[in-house]
């Protein structure tokens, strides 16, 4: 372990030099003008394996955007760990309010400012600096292989198909991921928990045309009006989601189990003033934590239609839309809920509008345990370089391949994510402190050297 430290040491400079050379490319995945960039950090990753010591890396082509695959096999007969991460991200934009360019990362107060800063090309990235760290000190104990996604940030829509042909190429014992939040670097966690999600777009018609607001107005049902009521009755006075059956799946955790998730360190008042709000909301009877980790929710993502530029224009708009989240927890399936938010939401609506609902994407939610050998060598390894045991949590976000891993290769995931909340990921000045991007690099290894331990014990 020592050698394999000693290299990170002596190489720090140049780990983060190639992180920004992949921060550089601005792979975002919604935008079609970006295909090529996709390419573009799939060439520069590939290549960046092969420097690093891997015996093999590839890019593999889907339906959507390309998956980067490497593998180092040592010795078939020892435990193989498979690395998941994306070198995808969500749009920079509203570009006005970032203080430096999204893709020309920059360092302030110990901060890498960037878009993928930390989700997840700088959490991804140090994976490939601990594997290189492994391999050219000869200390790496056992089998690794690398899948590198493309469509994290759009639902993954071609990953299951991918991992159907090609599951004998992923087959692993554990799948190692680094794309979530810990709770501060004093207070390390692992994540035990995502959400799914169910993502609908709806569209309101109305008249033919936009109409003069004074010559039809309070005559027509107007299609934004329409909407936020129709939105407004979703949820009821206590915040619960009232599309009928929604709750019918959802898994009730045990008293025992919410005492202890109490447990886990969280303020409230820090929470609230991190992002500027005097009042929490949500689900009555729950606790903040518990509304993000074990309770579903429904939010309107983006609602839009009629005149939305500078000044007035007196018009009664032809249509209306929004997007809307329903994050959902286990049982719930995605499936399931969007069939029911299509069956109910077009009967909320007033008479004079016609009502179109789409199902853009969805995913299932995960658990894992904390009684797995891969749990405790995680947990171990963190305990080794933070110098305290890692608090388990379940997280509000999601990473739909995590399920579909498990149904379809059978295999579990272990969530050690670096990042933190105020890293601000798919926000304007999304940061990863380079404490983190350092520390996961030297945590990582010793993730390795306690599971092939523990695995031969
Ligand atoms: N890395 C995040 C998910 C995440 C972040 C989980 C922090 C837990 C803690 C991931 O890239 C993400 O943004 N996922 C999307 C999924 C969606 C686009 C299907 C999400 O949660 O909105
Ligand atoms: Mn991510
Ligand atoms: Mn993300």
């Amino acid at each position: 372990m020592e050698k394999a430290l000693k290299y990170i040491e002596e190489n720090k400079q140049r780990f983060l030099d190639e992180l920004f050379g992949l921060i550089r490319i601005p792979s975002v995945s919604a935008d079609p003008h970006h295909k090529e960039d996709m390419h573009r950090a799939t060439e520069y990753l590939k290549k960046n394996f092969l420097a690093s010591g891997a015996g093999k890396a590839e890019v593999i082509a889907t339906a959507g955007h390309p998956v980067v695959y490497a593998e180092k096999i040592i010795d078939p007969a020892l435990p193989t760990v498979l690395v998941y991460g994306h070198y995808d991200v969500q749009p920079a934009d509203p570009l006005e309010l970032w203080d430096s360019p999204p893709f020309e990362p920059e360092i302030r107060d110990g901060k890498i400012y960037a878009r993928g800063a930390d989700d997840d090309k700088g959490q991804m990235f140090m994976h490939v600096k601990a594997f290189e760290a492994m391999t050219k000190t000869g200390t790496l104990p056992a089998n690794i292989k690398f899948m590198i996604e493309g469509e994290e940030e759009v639902g993954s829509p071609s990953l299951k198909q991918f991992c159907m042909d090609h599951k004998n190429k992923l087959s692993a014992d554990v799948i190692l991921i680094s794309d979530t939040t810990m709770i501060a670097p004093d207070v390390p966690s692992i994540t035990v928990g995502l959400r799914g999600l169910a993502f609908m777009e709806v569209e309101i018609t109305g008249p033919n045309r936009d109409l003069h607001s004074g010559l039809y107005g309070g005559a027509v049902m107007n299609p934004a009006n329409a909407l936020a009521k129709m939105i407004a009755a979703l949820t009821d006075s206590d915040h619960r989601i009232t599309i009928p059956g929604f709750y019918d799946d959802v898994l009730e955790i045990s008293e025992e189990e919410r005492k202890e998730m109490a447990q886990a360190p969280f303020d409230l008042n820090a929470f609230k003033k991190s992002i500027g709000i005097d009042k929490e909301a949500g689900e009555k009877g729950y606790s903040t934590i518990e509304r993000t980790g074990i309770r579903p929710s429904l939010d309107v993502n983006g609602i839009w239609g009629g005149y939305t530029g500078k000044g007035a224009k007196t018009v009664l708009p032809a249509k209306a839309h929004a997007k809307i989240s329903m994050r959902l927890v286990p049982d719930q399936k995605s499936e399931k809920i969007a069939g029911l938010f299509a069956e109910y939401f077009p009967t909320l609506a007033p008479e004079g509008v016609k009502v179109k609902v789409e199902y853009l994407h969805g995913g299932e939610g995960y658990v894992s345990p904390i009684t797995s050998v891969e749990y405790k060598a995680a947990a171990k390894a963190i305990e080794q370089s933070f110098g305290k045991k890692p608090v388990p949590v379940r997280s509000g976000g999601s990473i739909p391949i995590v399920a579909v891993f498990e149904e379809v290769l059978g295999v579990k995931s272990i969530l050690m994510g670096f990042g933190l909340d105020e890293d601000a990921i798919h926000s304007p000045n999304e940061s990863y402190p380079l404490f983190n991007f350092y520390k996961g690099i030297e945590t990582i290894p010793w993730f390795y050297h306690f599971y092939s331990q523990m695995k031969h014990a």
